[in-house]
């Protein structure tokens, strides 16, 4: 999937928009609060999009100061501007039905936190393949998947309007994101090996595995109690497997196959590799607050008010 990037950083600026776009107070309200039981686990589901949201923003952060050219620069900067405008129309939405205390964040899971402080702590060391693997994967399965499944839950007509255009944009992720993953795969294979196999050994990133692996269990296990079918996630993160490995240069990146291998234990519920990530969401319930890092300052940026 080779793109112009150019072409595409400049329908990147043709296509901006603002939370100020939607008609909040359009009527709409009572299809989610006048169900009481899924409203309680719509509250948690909808603090998870949205932290989501902020890892995808990170991410990005990153991936802008690796990038080899100015224009995938300038993407990448345009990419975390609007993962923050997801996560802010996503707490517009929190806010329309009622689910947040005055103006604090809602809290993310221990799992989301984990791979916010790691990000925070490591992604800018991480070379630019890693997360320009780990992304589109991450776009595809979680924010990608879990946008659909919040359409097919909620009824309210502002919360689709929102979610149009939010899917524009995430369809423009993902294309740049491909592109990125086949650009990944450029070079003598061998040296790409070599490479792989020295970070995969970085104790660094071996931590960064430790947060993200029970992240998706987590999340799948939070969809279940929402009442929704895990082979929705599982056909999602079987996309990334299909569109990475269209192309000789997407299965010839090594982080493409680490990444894809994954992804086919993840859909495999019997295989073993559910055990120990089993049982790490389970221990990580128990991982001390204290030990946390406060809450990283790029989301003091986020607010649910509406800006022209
Ligand atoms: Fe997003
Ligand atoms: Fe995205």
């Amino acid at each position: 999937m080779q793109l112009d990037l150019d072409k595409m950083l400049a329908k990147i600026k043709n296509t901006q928009w603002a939370l100020a776009d939607i008609d909040w107070e359009a009527p709409g309200v009572e299809l989610v609060t006048g169900n009481p039981e899924q409203y309680a686990k719509l509250k948690v589901f909808m603090a998870d999009l949205m932290w989501i949201e902020h890892v995808g923003a990170r991410g990005f952060a990153a991936m802008a100061k690796k990038a080899p050219n100015e224009t995938l620069a300038e993407i990448y900067r345009y990419f975390h501007a609007e993962e923050q405008r997801h996560a802010n129309v996503e707490m517009a939405l929190m806010k329309r039905w009622g689910m947040l205390d005055g103006d604090t964040l809602p809290e993310p899971n221990i799992n989301l936190r984990l791979v916010i402080d790691w990000l925070d702590t490591y992604s800018d060391e991480m070379p630019l393949e890693v997360l320009g693997s780990v992304i589109p994967s991450l776009e595809i399965a979680l924010d990608g998947a879990l946008c659909k499944f919040l359409l097919d839950t909620v009824k309210d007509p502002v919360c689709h309007a929102a979610f149009e255009k939010i899917n524009e944009d995430e369809a423009r992720h993902l294309g740049v994101g491909f592109h990125v993953l086949e650009m990944m795969g450029h070079g003598k294979l061998h040296r790409l090996a070599v490479k792989a196999v020295g970070t995969m050994l970085n104790p660094k990133l071996i931590i960064g595995i430790a947060a993200y692996l029970p992240l998706i269990n987590r999340m799948r296990d939070n969809l279940v109690k929402l009442g929704l079918k895990e082979e929705r996630l599982y056909e999602a993160m079987n996309k990334y497997k299909k569109i990475g490995g269209r192309t000789e240069q997407g299965r010839r990146n090594p982080w493409f196959q680490i990444i894809s291998r994954q992804s086919a234990m993840v859909v495999d519920r019997k295989s073993l590799y559910h055990i120990p990530v089993d049982a790490l969401v389970k221990l990580t319930d128990y991982y001390p607050r204290r030990w946390l890092k406060p809450t990283p300052t790029w989301v003091k940026g986020l607010t649910w008010k509406t800006a022209a």
